[in-house]
């Protein structure tokens, strides 16, 4: 993908578009997931951290109610008034933004409109939050424009929603979450039931490193939807509120669809297996985080069915090298990125050997690189 535009770029883009000088800037990080998948719509843990790619909105509000929207990297534009907004099936791409506007004017924000251009570097489609990064990078232009702040639980909370109702994903909240509160050197252990979340130091001398299998998510959406009605099913059948408080005994006190209960063992462990992360963590025991980070991976795979050849595969490959502590897919999974604990000195050597080996035995590019946990959305005057 082509290098982001420079915040000046950006600036000039807004004054030829709209004939009148900018005033903010708005920035939202995608995010990695370190541990945790798939339990946050299950009232669990997760472990995510805030990426050095971002989305980045540059506006000037107007007074009539309407928004501009130029999306620079994909050549497209739209306008909406705030009253009554809708989802646009024809502009599909607009209604992360347009659910967060409908987000704001419900909570009672006073809400104004905006002139905007848009642009950002986290990949589309690979599980890194892109669309979490829009909606944080909203919220902040629209707040700053309407003259309010919005706390991050409930810019998070207005994201999601904007999924459920915008766009049609039931996601959890961990992306908005983590995009919203991402704080530089940490990882966030987040508790996505009371939404309480702790930042925990990434160890010194290590590197995360993403690796993007240039596989898109298919289907994405369907099945994610399925997953979590399984996870709904498996919690109304044990009688508990959510998948958090159940526990592999009660699991197996009960007869469950073979489906279900794998779903609902996934989720179990993988909760068991945040909070031992943290602890590793804490006491410096790398190489547990790491192999709690294969385990996840494993489950993922074998249990909850979210991976493919492609992310096995990458895996595979990240774990053989030499100084990597552990490897898994990141996100939602069917395609997308796997991510990586990695000794720092060890990267420079495992990009290429990973990229080539996985280039001959999927033959497709992959995109690999290291990133620093960053922090998360803002806003500033120009
Ligand atoms: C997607 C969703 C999140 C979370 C992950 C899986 O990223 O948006 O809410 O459920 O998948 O952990």
């Amino acid at each position: 993908m082509p290098g982001p535009l420079t915040t000046n770029e950006l600036i000039d883009r807004f004054n030829q578009t709209y004939g009148r000088p900018a005033v903010l800037i708005a920035r939202a990080p995608g995010r990695v997931n370190i541990i945790g998948e798939h339990t946050d719509y299950n009232d669990g843990f997760v472990l995510p951290a805030a990426i050095e790619r971002e989305t980045r909105i540059v506006a000037a509000p107007r007074d009539d109610g309407v928004v501009r929207l130029v999306a620079l990297d994909l050549g497209r534009e739209t306008a909406f008034r705030f009253a009554g907004v809708q989802p646009s099936h024809e502009q599909a791409w607009s209604n992360y933004v347009r659910g967060v506007a409908a987000g704001l004017l419900a909570a009672g924000y006073p809400v104004r409109g905006l002139d905007a251009v848009m642009s950002g570097d986290v990949p589309i489609g690979a599980g890194l939050s892109s669309s979490a990064a829009v909606e944080m990078a909203a919220v902040q232009a629209f707040s700053a424009a309407g003259g309010f702040t919005v706390p991050p639980a409930q810019a998070a909370a207005i994201g999601q929603k904007a999924e459920h109702l915008f766009v049609g994903t039931q996601c959890g909240m961990m992306d908005q979450l983590a995009s919203a509160l991402g704080q530089e050197g940490h990882v966030l252990l987040i508790d996505c039931r009371d939404l309480s979340y702790q930042p925990v130091p990434t160890p010194a001398d290590t590197a995360i490193l993403i690796a993007d299998t240039a596989v898109r998510r298919q289907l994405a959406s369907s099945a994610y939807n399925e997953r979590r009605a399984q996870c709904e099913a498996a919690a109304r059948a044990l009688g508990v509120a959510a998948l958090r408080d159940a526990t592999l005994a009660m699991l197996a006190q009960v007869d469950l669809p073979d489906v279900v209960a794998r779903r609902a063992r996934h989720v179990i462990a993988e909760n068991d297996r945040v909070l031992e992360t943290v602890a590793a963590l804490q006491r410096g025991d790398l190489h547990k985080v790491g192999s709690l980070m294969a385990a996840s991976h494993a489950s993922l795979r074998d249990l909850y069915e979210v991976s493919s050849l492609e992310l096995d595969a990458m895996v595979e490959l990240l774990t053989a090298q030499p100084g990597c502590y552990g490897a898994r897919l990141t996100g939602a999974g069917f395609g997308g990125c796997a991510v990586a604990l990695m000794a720092a000195g060890a990267v420079a050597a495992a990009i290429p050997a990973v990229s080539e080996a996985y280039r001959v035995r999927i033959g497709l590019n992959p995109a690999l690189y290291p990133t620093r946990a960053a922090a998360g959305a803002s806003v500033a005057r120009i």
